[in-house]
């Protein structure tokens, strides 16, 4: 290979010869199919990104494999997030299943209609661990608490590629953002990200470390800044820790323009430093700013940069392309036919409709209000986001097929036995009010038994770039909660969002409120039946609710303080004026239509030697009258420790289908690893001493268990 060929490889361009490219990178909306195809037949693209159509692509690859000197296939990566033509829920809310296999499904899924439509590489999971709701980027990870990012990442990671790379199904994952994206300052993207090395480790790198367990091959690095040190030229993390310590072999690319962006970061003199920088930190691939096609031939040959290094970083790329299968088959996921047969399958929508019913959380349903009657009950469906159709996806949705989405509207009329019965009001627009808006949504309300009041936050507020200062909803959707509540008619309130919120008024003291994110192309029929009772409800709180947008950052698994909330006791406590410590909606948090109750949480011994291990059970009984799933969650405190200890960590969770009526035991295996945190040391490891654990339907519920675990040798 010529040294243009090499650093050609090292480049991932938009792709502007197919369709989407040009819409989601405006930016560059000038460079033309032409020129990306002049740049493939001269070997100076490994990747294209962000275009999608089997024929199109057939014809850049035939171009790359018949017309480029060495004839090596391009890869086709693009963003497929939460699904490709068919949508699932956005990642938080899928989290809120608590049912990593969904999200396994979700993913397979995914890959099989992304692969029919010409690509190879997902820029997915995202696994970054969001604990500050004011960043709109949690709605792409599984929320705030580590157990979730690592079993969902994985599930996601797994998913996606499947068996066997070189199925034609399989799509090659990308866990992202390397690391700590989610830990930005203040909730505002692209801030700077100040840390401990130990909550680094413990927080936010082991759902990457899960990822790459589960078989991930590639990383992309982030735009942040850790400690100083921009993730995207930062040597410790991208070499010392991830190629030397974790012994990855698999290859990192930056995010988009991170390398040209170290300019800005004030980190590099020039695009030539910047190059350097960022290549010889560990940073395989470019996307997008062609710096290293630029750059890297002079630094070579300037003897700034080791051949050897780059040697291997084309290795790693030319290594992928070879385990898909592309140089027996460059062909492989461009084909037209299979891209026509995959447009619709009803199996995907009916699997976004159960994903989505999956997610939605039942956060509070005073006096049973729910579920809702199909017939003989006048409901007033009120709000925004009744008829809308612009904010059922959610973020990063590049290639959704926006004619086979069901709204809500929609879908509750399907459901209902008498749809004369309903009513339909906006009220108010997302963001503005309506003329007139208000007093129609009361008028309906007043002449309704019931109002389904579906409220939110604009699908654009959460994604890359959407940070918030107040996770409320927006002035005009809370003057007309505010006012159909006045009504005095029984509301449910029906939340799309793509982060937890702060809830207020109407909102918050409706009777009834269903956390439903966004939900994807089958919003209207899953929702329906939560509402209806065709579902019950079985998902918890990936993230915690709070009383005010001022609380954040706000997690369940805070370290403890030296002067901890008391009741009753206003001064000098670790607490706000305005409110308590607690969540509104604890993580973890979720009701159903039945009722669950536990019993004591039991353990095989209150001991557990160093190597052994423990079991832990209790009894779970439907105290109600319908069959519903609950999911019970195993929390464990250390209670003296050398570094202060989070008050609740999660540790096992398991969601279990249980009868009216019926009792089951719910048993977990616990060992010392799961104790073990990054001490001060720096060294993982468990420390001999007493724990708490519960067996507890939420972070902020449950009856508190002792064990002790003994030191190395002791018996
Ligand atoms: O994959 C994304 C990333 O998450 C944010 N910046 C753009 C990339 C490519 O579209």
């Amino acid at each position: 290979m010529t040294m243009d060929e090499k650093v050609g490889q090292l480049g991932c361009f938009a792709d502007m010869h197919r369709p989407f490219a040009a819409d989601v990178n405006p930016e560059i909306a000038h460079q033309s199919a032409q020129d990306v195809l002049d740049e493939v037949r001269a070997g100076r693209v490994g990747t294209l990104f962000n275009g999608v159509g089997a024929a199109l692509g057939r014809e850049a690859q035939r171009i790359a494999v018949q017309e480029s000197r060495l004839g090596i296939p391009l890869l086709f990566a693009a963003d497929v997030i939460h699904g490709m033509r068919t949508v699932f829920p956005i990642p938080l809310g899928e989290a809120a299943s608590f049912e990593p296999d969904l999200a396994w499904r979700t993913a397979r899924a995914a890959a099989s209609e992304a692969t029919a439509a010409g690509l190879h590489w997902t820029f997915a999971p995202a696994v970054d661990i969001a604990r500050d709701q004011r960043w709109g980027r949690g709605a792409e990870g599984a929320g705030e608490d580590v157990l979730l990012g690592c079993v969902f990442g994985a599930a996601r990671v797994r998913g996606f590629q499947g068996d066997d790379l070189r199925a034609e199904d399989s799509l090659l994952a990308t866990p992202k953002h390397f690391a700590a994206y989610g830990g930005a300052a203040a909730g505002l993207d692209y801030s700077q990200v100040d840390i401990s090395e130990q909550t680094l480790r413990d927080v936010h790198l082991p759902p990457f470390r899960a990822c790459i367990e589960a078989g991930a091959l590639t990383l992309m690095s982030a735009f942040n800044d850790i400690n100083g040190v921009p993730a995207s030229a930062n040597r410790w993390l991208m070499t010392d820790l991830l190629r030397s310590e974790w012994g990855f072999e698999g290859l990192v690319i930056g995010d988009y323009t991170a390398d040209m962006e170290l300019i800005a970061h004030g980190y590099a003199e020039d695009e030539r430093d910047a190059t350097r920088l960022s290549f010889t930190a560990g940073l395989d691939i470019s996307m997008q700013s062609g710096f290293y096609r630029d750059h890297l031939p002079a630094l070579v040959a300037d003897g700034e940069v080791a051949q050897e290094q780059l040697d291997a970083s084309v290795r790693r790329l030319l290594e992928l392309k070879e385990r898909l299968g592309l140089f027996d088959n460059p062909y492989r996921s461009l084909d037209p036919q299979r891209e026509a047969d995959t447009a619709h399958r009803d199996a995907h929508e009916a699997l976004a409709r159960d994903a989505a019913r999956r997610s939605i959380v039942l956060l509070k349903n005073d006096g049973g209000v729910l579920p809702l009657r199909k017939a003989g009950q006048k409901i007033a469906l009120i709000g925004p986001m009744a008829e809308d159709r612009d904010n059922l996806e959610g973020c990063w949705v590049l290639f959704g097929d926006r004619e086979r989405y069901v709204d809500l509207v929609s879908g509750v009329r399907a459901a209902l036995e008498d749809p004369d019965l309903l009513t339909v009001r906006a009220g108010s627009g997302l963001e503005e009010a309506l003329p007139g808006g208000i007093e129609a949504a009361v008028a309906a309300a007043r002449d309704a038994d019931v109002v389904v009041l579906a409220l939110g936050e604009p699908q654009r507020y959460s994604g890359e770039a959407q940070s918030r200062v107040a996770i409320t909803l927006p002035p005009a959707q809370q003057a007309l909660a505010d006012a159909v509540l006045a009504t005095g008619t029984p509301i449910v309130v029906l939340l799309r969002h793509g982060r937890a919120l702060a809830l207020e008024g109407g909102v918050r003291d409706a009777q009834a409120v269903l956390a439903c994110w966004f939900l994807g192309s089958q919003t209207g029929h899953a929702t329906a039946e939560v509402l209806f009772g065709d579902y019950n409800p079985s998902a918890r709180l990936p993230v915690s609710f709070p009383h005010h947008s001022g609380q954040q950052p706000y997690f369940y698994a805070h370290p403890r303080s030296g002067r901890p909330e008391l009741p009753g006791v206003t001064e000098f406590k670790n607490r706000w004026r305005e409110c308590g410590n607690d969540a509104l909606y604890p993580f973890g948090h979720g009701l159903s239509y039945t009722t669950f109750e536990y019993g004591t949480p039991r353990l095989s011994a209150t001991r557990m030697a160093w190597d052994g291990r423990l079991t832990v059970s209790v009894a779970v009984t439907n105290t109600g009258t319908v069959a519903g799933e609950e999911v019970v969650q195993l929390y464990i405190h250390d209670r003296v420790a050398s570094r202060v200890r989070p008050v609740r960590e999660l540790k096992a969770f398991r969601k279990v289908a249980i009868a009216a009526g019926e009792t089951v035991e719910v048993s977990f295996e616990l060992e010392r690893s799961q104790l073990a945190f990054t001490g001060p040391d720096l060294c993982f490891e468990a420390e001999p001493g007493a724990f708490d654990l519960w067996l507890a339907p939420s972070s902020a519920a449950g009856e508190r268990v002792r064990f002790e675990l003994l030191g190395p040798g002791v018996e």
